[in-house]
């Protein structure tokens, strides 16, 4: 058993019960977790059922003279190894970028020395509001590392989206990684369970695959031809390797892997949103086809034929996942690998894209309708680092994979050498 103490403060969302199974988890890891509710918080779950599960003094008030006297906020802002916000509103984000203390959540972050953890989760309207995004960035700048939110449906049934609180068994095991405990698991659907041997062994590698579809409108996407085969391939021999796999894939006809974590997501925001939510990893390796445009606005109905010919669409830029990762200043992979498919000055195009999205390596192809690339099962591929090019003769998917897999373990290993002299 661990020995180790979170504090856990328990904003007011829908997703505030999930953290009562987050209690029992952690328990079972040897984690203590001592927890503050917000005013709100109180609302969606009840301190008796909180304290009965965590088995410690739950406290909601600054100014209560006896909570005060038990424990003092100063003193609840020092014990523990590690803060976890969970669920954490767009309120507290806002309080926390902010520098807010008006409230015991709110003074206790501002009066702790220690890390701090936020697992967001909210309505994705309240997530992808310019100021939740502009909050989360300066709390990122600040240190505070955010877990999450999850894409997918939402306690308003008719809302899909990110926003939800990352899955239980993702946030213990940050947790535990954060409070470097290695987690026992039971039952979780995540592939850590299975510890094995190999050259990515304990490793944890991020791997986007597929293409994303951006709507037009509730029947028509804009699309492309990837078939997602690089990636899944890539996803398996890591893998095999013994890494951890999380799989963030676009729309794709492929089966899951087994014992690999995948995610299912269709635009570009959503594999932004799964992205971050599933660092930090040790290596990002990015190959899906991300759609460069998504159409601006959004329109419930389908796009009635006019007479007056096709209708005006107007394309807004997606985010480039790459380069965001890449460029990351804290928390960013050891390795960031990213794929270029070109059709013409292949070498060219994947030189000019190592330098400009900060990737250490870029894996280009030519994907031109006569090379069978995109959905077909070969590939011939060039492997441009900061060293110069080394052109791969025509392989099976499988082996590119292996082969990237391999030179990829090899730097890592290499660089945490050199970062741990
Ligand atoms: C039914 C209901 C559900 C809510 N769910 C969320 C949520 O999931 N995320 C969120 O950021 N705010 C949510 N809110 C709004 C917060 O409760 C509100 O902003 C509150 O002031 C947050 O306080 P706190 O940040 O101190 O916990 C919800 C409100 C209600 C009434």
């Amino acid at each position: 058993m661990s020995n180790k103490r979170i504090l856990l403060i328990i904003g007011g969302g829908i997703a505030a019960y999930k953290c009562l199974e987050l209690i029992r988890r952690l328990r079972e890891q040897g984690v203590a977790t001592r927890t503050v509710l917000t005013k709100a918080a109180t609302h969606f779950v009840t301190p008796l059922s909180v304290g009965a599960l965590s088995n410690e003094a739950v406290l909601t008030n600054l100014f209560n003279l006896n909570e005060e006297r038990e424990i003092g906020h100063i003193r609840l802002s020092r014990e523990a190894d590690l803060i976890v916000v969970a669920p954490a509103t767009a309120d507290l984000l806002a309080k926390m970028a902010g520098g807010h203390a008006n409230d015991l959540a709110s003074t206790v972050l501002m009066a702790t020395n220690k890390p701090v953890l936020a697992a967001p989760a909210m309505n994705p309207h309240m997530w992808l509001h310019p100021a939740t995004q502009r909050n989360v960035a300066q709390l990122e700048r600040d240190g505070v590392t955010i877990v999450g939110p999850d894409v997918g449906e939402m306690a308003e049934r008719d809302e899909a989206g990110p926003g939800r609180l990352i899955e239980i068994p993702t946030l213990v095991e940050t947790i535990t990684t954060a409070l470097a405990i290695s987690p026992t698991r039971s039952g979780s659907n995540t592939s850590t369970s299975k510890k094995a041997k190999g050259s990515l062994a304990g490793r944890h590698v991020l791997i986007t695959a597929g293409p994303t579809h951006e709507p037009i409108d509730p029947v028509r996407y804009i699309a492309n031809r990837s078939s997602g085969k690089q990636g899944y391939a890539i996803a398996a021999a890591a893998r095999d390797a013994g890494a951890n796999v999380t799989l963030i894939s676009g729309p794709v006809t492929l089966a899951d892997p087994d014992d690999i974590t995948v995610r299912h997501i269709e635009t570009a925001q959503e594999m932004l949103e799964a992205t971050k939510a599933a660092l930090p990893a040790d290596i990002a390796i990015f190959t899906a086809a991300v759609a460069d445009w998504r159409v601006d606005g959004k329109t419930n109905s389908k796009i009635k034929k006019k007479k007056s010919g096709a209708p005006d669409l107007s394309l807004i830029e997606n985010p480039d996942i790459l380069k965001t990762v890449a460029k990351k200043r804290k928390g960013r992979p050891t390795l960031v690998i990213g794929f270029a498919a070109e059709t013409d000055a292949v070498v060219k195009f994947g030189t000019k894209k190592l330098k400009a999205k900060g990737a250490d390596w870029i894996v280009a192809n030519d994907v031109s309708a006569t090379t069978g690339i995109m959905g077909g099962d070969r590939n011939t591929v060039h492997l441009i680092t900061s060293n110069g090019v080394e052109d791969w003769p025509d392989m099976a998917k499988e082996d590119v994979a292996k082969r990237i897999i391999t030179q990829a373990a090899k730097t890592l290993s290499a660089r945490i050498k050199a970062g741990s002299k």
